[in-house]
């Protein structure tokens, strides 16, 4: 099925609308809507459930741009700090205009999953090559934010994401394939025109535009993003991405995959001498850490994932 109106000159205005149209998730409206809270814990709170929850994150962007127009943000904290209690009135706002969304299949939670996977290793990654000067908490953001365009997706046809995810996509380039045989426009496409309506910071856009080029495309320098940001964003994807359709039957060809996925895909991490260990321990870490962070988005447990099974020697 293709989506005629998210083309051309029909595509900025009709994902303007469909940005106003993010899934809500329950979680979200309890914890903004919660009674007799101090405002600071308030806040936090917030914060806390943005860290995990990006379509939250990115309208808190959008609000900051509304009321700070000519502020470059740079974190989603700095965004909710600057509007403040304002914010929470109006997140309120339009938060109780929507339907609750209820995720009710293992192919939407596991969405969701990915979000929260792709920025907690991404997150991990700046850490283990702390050379490269990637800030963590920005690798977190961007990864949160990194599938933008699969929310604005989800909401186009009901049946997303499961009819892509149903089209059993097993890495990044067959996934921009099955959406544009499903949509006629891939989520990086729409992710970016997305994070340019909500103002989402330049580093943020640019992981974006560049999380599924080649490692050899990614440009060194953009805007606002260094090479190493956007690449340990992709590798995020690729290492959440390349378990959960690849699982492996042995650890032998887990490693000989692995070894073989970091030799290919790393330019930037590739100086700082990438081991198998580092990538197992950022997969098991961050595996471990999602499943954690999951449940703050109320959704229950967990999608199981088959790459839990992966055990080490
Ligand atoms: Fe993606
Ligand atoms: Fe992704």
């Amino acid at each position: 099925m293709s989506s005629p109106e998210l083309r051309g000159s029909n595509l900025r205005p009709a994902v303007v609308r469909l940005m106003e149209e993010l899934p809500v998730l329950p979680i979200c409206i309890s914890t903004l809507t919660r009674p007799d809270v101090d405002i600071d814990d308030h806040i936090d709170d917030i914060l806390a459930l943005a860290k995990v929850e990006p379509c939250l994150t990115i309208r808190i962007f959008q609000l900051a741009a509304k009321h700070f127009p000519s502020r470059a943000v740079t974190s989603v904290q700095q965004a909710l700090m600057l509007v403040g209690s304002r914010a929470i009135d109006e997140l309120i706002e339009v938060q109780s205009m929507a339907r609750p969304f209820h995720p009710d299949n293992d192919e939407e939670r596991c969405m969701w999953a990915h979000f929260v996977h792709v920025s907690i290793a991404a997150g991990m990654l700046a850490k283990v090559y702390g050379q490269l000067g990637v800030k963590p908490e920005a690798a977190e953001e961007a990864g949160l934010l990194h599938d933008l365009g699969r929310l604005v997706h989800y909401k186009h046809l009901a049946k997303s994401p499961s009819e892509i995810e149903m089209q059993g996509y097993r890495d990044p380039a067959e996934l921009l394939q099955a959406e544009e045989a499903v949509f006629g426009i891939s989520h990086v496409a729409l992710g970016s025109v997305a994070a340019e309506i909500a103002h989402a910071p330049a580093y943020i856009r640019d992981c974006i535009d560049h999380h599924h080029s080649k490692a050899a495309n990614i440009p060194r320098k953009t805007s606002a993003a260094n090479g190493s940001l956007i690449e340990l964003v992709a590798i995020a994807d690729e290492i959440a991405m390349y378990c959960h359709r690849r699982p492996a039957d042995d650890e032998d060809e887990f490693a000989k995959r692995s070894r073989r996925f970091m030799e290919t895909r790393s330019v930037y991490v590739k100086k700082c001498r990438p081991k198998l260990e580092d990538v197992y321990e950022v997969l098991l870490s961050s595996l471990k850490q999602t499943q954690t962070e999951y449940l703050r988005l109320g959704m229950g447990p967990p999608p199981q994932l088959e790459y839990m099974d992966i055990q080490r020697r």
